[in-house]
């Protein structure tokens, strides 16, 4: 039998169990607002409300739902009941098949950061059709929990890229990022 119980239980990868800094946040804000509406609401599915994205889209003036694992709603059978716009985030990379599968039939436009190599896989390439992608010229180092706070880990030894999906206004943007 297959194993698909990282789909019920926290997937317990210390990997997975990163934050995204600030920077890494502010280059996708700009595409959130492509229509009339002023203010949009926009579902975080992997964050706590000390999530940056959480922080700053709301900062944007922008409703945010935000929803995570240890607080019983896992993203595989959670899904806000009520209205939303964008689904935006930094997912854990190791299951990265099964969330592109599910962005895939949640059929919402969204934005997530993932590693470069997300590009390329037998399993997750039908799902990937009709994607956009914003790439950096930097790496990012996300954040990691030490003793209760939150510390850049450098020399990360892979690229980030956000996957979107009905968000970008067109197939590829090539943007710097500036680490502050
Ligand atoms: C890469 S971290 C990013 C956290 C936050 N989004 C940020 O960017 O700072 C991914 C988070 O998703 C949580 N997670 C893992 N599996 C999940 C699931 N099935 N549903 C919801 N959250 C999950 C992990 O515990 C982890 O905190």
């Amino acid at each position: 039998m297959i194993n698909k119980g990282y789909l019920t239980a926290k997937t317990n990868k210390e990997s997975d169990e990163v934050y995204t800094p600030e920077y890494a946040v502010k280059p996708i804000l700009e595409y959130i607002d492509k229509g009339n509406k002023k203010s949009y609401t926009i579902w975080c599915p992997f964050d706590k409300e000390d999530s940056n994205f959480v922080k700053l889209i709301r900062e944007e003036g922008h409703k945010v739902i935000c929803s995570h694992i240890d607080d019983g709603k896992n993203f595989f059978y959670y899904e806000p009941e009520e209205y939303y716009d964008y689904i935006i985030s930094n997912p854990p990379f190791s299951i990265k098949d099964d969330i592109i599968k599910r962005l895939y039939e949640l059929d919402k436009p969204y934005a997530v950061l993932m590693p470069l190599n997300v590009l390329q896989g037998q399993k997750r390439f039908k799902y990937l059709k009709d994607i956009e992608i914003l790439v950096f010229d930097k790496r990012i180092n996300y954040l990691k929990d030490i003793n209760g706070k939150k510390e850049i880990q450098k020399g990360v030894s892979f690229a980030s890229i956000y996957l979107c999906r009905n968000f970008l206004p067109k197939e590829l943007i090539m943007k710097e990022l500036n680490i502050y």
